[in-house]
């Protein structure tokens, strides 16, 4: 089998890059990507894996870089929830307009199988209300979400049409090894650069489940093997959640720092687009025999970890 990831230098594709490569029946993984958040050294060195740098936008890279390929991971996506604010076209080329053009060289190139990376951002804001892959109304509150819930349209239309076979997760927040975004990276290089005073966006009360990306790619794994027609979409989250400042105590704790100054910006969101409480229910999935190992917190403290470990790499 071989495999075509976009996006596989960055967060989430290389982790699971580095694990498909374990798989004997896994004989080539193309690593497509621009490398505007991805990095080379977060991907082993191996032979099966085969690195083109590319933009999705190129489709005439695209569609050579995808033959001979049978299983498609994308996970390509303008990853900056907030630079809709000043470019609110982002998510709608670095987002929609991506997903368009695999599915056009996948059917082009008659390749079947698609799992897609959306996110619990489909549903918007439903403050405590718990989040249910077919009974939640979607309402989107920024263009990331939007860009998510049509591409995962598009991902149907084309099941119904040309018979394509489709797996998308909303993921919870993932964090964990190679994380170039997200609250314990923005606290980690903020602490590197200033242990006196800390910017913290929104009011720190903002509460969301933290899935460790090793759960997450236990998961892509999985969904591989599923024997599925259409499209099927499954919510991916822990069972728990944490605020954003247990997570800064978790952080100062790292660090062994007992004071601090804190400089809240305010609100109960961190940015605009933000959605403040997030509460996943993720049975659906579970029920297929999949389990997290790692509680939320138990995915900070190996995150925050990670990346002290790695402050050079990083260059903090
Ligand atoms: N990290 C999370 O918490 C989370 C949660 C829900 C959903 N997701 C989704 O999962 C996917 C992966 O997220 P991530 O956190 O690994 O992000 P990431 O930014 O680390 O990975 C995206 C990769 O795609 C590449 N890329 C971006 N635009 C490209 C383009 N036009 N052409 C080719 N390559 C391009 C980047 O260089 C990067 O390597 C994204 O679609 C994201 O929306 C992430």
């Amino acid at each position: 089998m071989n495999l075509f990831i976009s996006g596989g230098a960055g967060f989430i594709g290389s982790n699971l890059v580095n694990e498909l490569i374990k798989f004997k029946d896994i004989k080539k993984i193309i690593v497509y990507d621009n490398f505007s958040s991805g990095k080379k050294w977060f991907l082993k060195k191996n032979n099966k894996i085969k690195i083109i740098k590319g933009d999705i936008k190129n489709k005439k890279k695209l569609n050579s870089a995808i033959k001979n390929t049978n299983l498609v991971y994308h996970f390509a996506a303008n990853p900056d929830i907030a630079a809709a604010v000043k470019n609110p076209d982002i998510d709608f080329i670095e987002g929609t307009m991506l997903l368009r053009n695999i599915l056009e060289a996948m059917r082009i190139n008659k390749i079947k199988k698609i799992i897609f990376a959306s996110g619990s951002g489909v549903y918007g804001d439903k403050k405590n209300e718990y989040l249910f892959e077919d009974r939640t109304v979607t309402m989107p509150i920024s263009t990331y979400g939007a860009s998510k819930l049509y591409c995962e349209s598009l991902i149907s239309s084309y099941a119904n049409l040309i018979g394509l076979n489709g797996i998308s997760f909303r993921f919870a927040n993932v964090t964990g090894d190679n994380c170039t975004h997200g609250v314990c990276y923005d606290f980690v290089k903020k602490i590197f650069k200033n242990k006196k005073k800390i910017k913290i966006l929104g009011n720190g009360k903002q509460s969301k489940s933290y899935l460790h990306v090793s759960d997450v790619v236990s998961a892509l794994v999985k969904a591989k093997s599923i024997k599925n027609s259409g499209h099927k979409i499954f919510n991916l989250s822990t069972k728990d959640f944490i605020s954003v400042n247990e997570i800064l105590y978790l952080v100062l704790k790292a660090f062994d720092l007992k004071r601090i100054e804190k400089d809240y910006t305010g609100g109960n969101k961190g940015w605009k687009g933000d959605v403040p409480v997030v509460r996943i229910n993720d049975q659906k999935f579970r029920r297929l025999g999949w389990k997290n190992k790692s509680t939320s917190k138990q995915s900070i403290i190996r995150t925050i970890n990670f990346l002290i470990k790695n402050k050079n790499n990083y260059g903090f």
